[in-house]
């Protein structure tokens, strides 16, 4: 399980991080309260914001960290069941890891689709930089070709529904899982939190981040949370603090795989 963590390296700044992480660049945009930025109701009143962030943001070139290697040599090596991503970037397929290997769980930049429920015509990301880095041409929101219509990417934003995928792939999933990789998340939030309670007793779940894991939000979020224990309590949990791309290194290192970590070829993108 990973999230905005596994990319900070990449050039992407995650949500949370004090000074770093996006939610505190967001004072220029005037928003109700940061995640605005990324709740769907507000996007559909106001969508030049989510916009305007992604202009900022939007990395010169995409390239996969060390991390996103470890997850193809663990691929590689047929240790990997299923990377479960919070991720929007596509960074673990340009790892090299196939689509069926990976959950998205709050969807993926990669496609975009427009908001008229009559017309739903569907367009990929080159597509979408073009309308997204013309903002003179539609005032800064991509529209639809054929109806005029915002188009947004595929992504999952708050208050909206995960794929089918995620809900239907946890029970076989962690039901299968020996060991739990956790990284460069701060669990903040659900559902994607609760499925670190997901595995069966006395499975080790090992958590790799820079930071504890952050303040679960919303009262619900708590509460489920707290069930699936993501403060890594457990007798069987190990908490290794530190940079990911540092940590798994050292295990690959530790493992006499590093040769092979190192000549995991991955894609870029621009
Ligand atoms: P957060 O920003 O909440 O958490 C990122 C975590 O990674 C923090 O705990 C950081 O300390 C840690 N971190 C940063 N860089 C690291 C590094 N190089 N090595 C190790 N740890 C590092 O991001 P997420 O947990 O991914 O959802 O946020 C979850 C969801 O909240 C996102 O998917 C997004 C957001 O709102 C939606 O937009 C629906
Ligand atoms: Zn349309």
């Amino acid at each position: 399980m990973c999230g905005a963590g596994i990319s900070t390296a990449a050039g992407i700044p995650d949500f949370r991080s004090p000074s770093a992480g996006l939610y505190f660049k967001l004072k220029k945009y005037d928003l109700p309260y940061p995640e605005a930025v990324f709740d769907g109701d507000y996007f559909r009143q106001n969508p030049l914001p989510f916009y305007s962030l992604c202009r900022e943001l939007y990395p010169e070139v995409l390239t996969p960290t060390t991390t996103h290697k470890f997850f193809t040599l663990l691929r590689d090596k047929h240790l990997l069941r299923r990377v479960y991503t919070q991720n929007i970037d596509a960074l673990e397929i340009l790892g090299g890891l196939n689509k069926k290997e990976v959950i998205e769980a709050h969807g993926s930049f990669q496609r975009s689709y427009c908001t008229s429920q009559k017309c739903g015509k569907e367009y990929d990301l080159q597509w979408l930089k073009k309308e997204m880095f013309t903002p003179e041409k539609n005032d800064g929101v991509p529209k639809c070709e054929d109806c005029q219509s915002v188009v947004r990417p595929d992504i999952v934003l708050f208050g909206e529904q995960l794929p089918s995928r995620f809900h239907s792939s946890i029970s076989s999933d962690f039901s299968a899982c020996d060991l739990l990789i956790v990284l460069g998340t701060s669990l903040a939030v659900s559902p994607f939190n609760t499925l670190v309670g997901r595995t069966k007793p006395g499975v080790p779940r090992v958590y790799i981040n820079k930071t504890k894991p952050g303040k679960v939000e919303g009262i619900v979020g708590w509460m489920l949370a707290l069930s699936a224990n993501v403060d890594f309590s457990r007798d069987e949990d190990l908490f290794l603090q530190g940079f990911c791309d540092d940590i798994v290194a050292d295990i690959c290192s530790a493992a006499g795989m590093s040769e092979e970590l190192e000549n995991i070829q991955v894609q870029s993108m621009k």
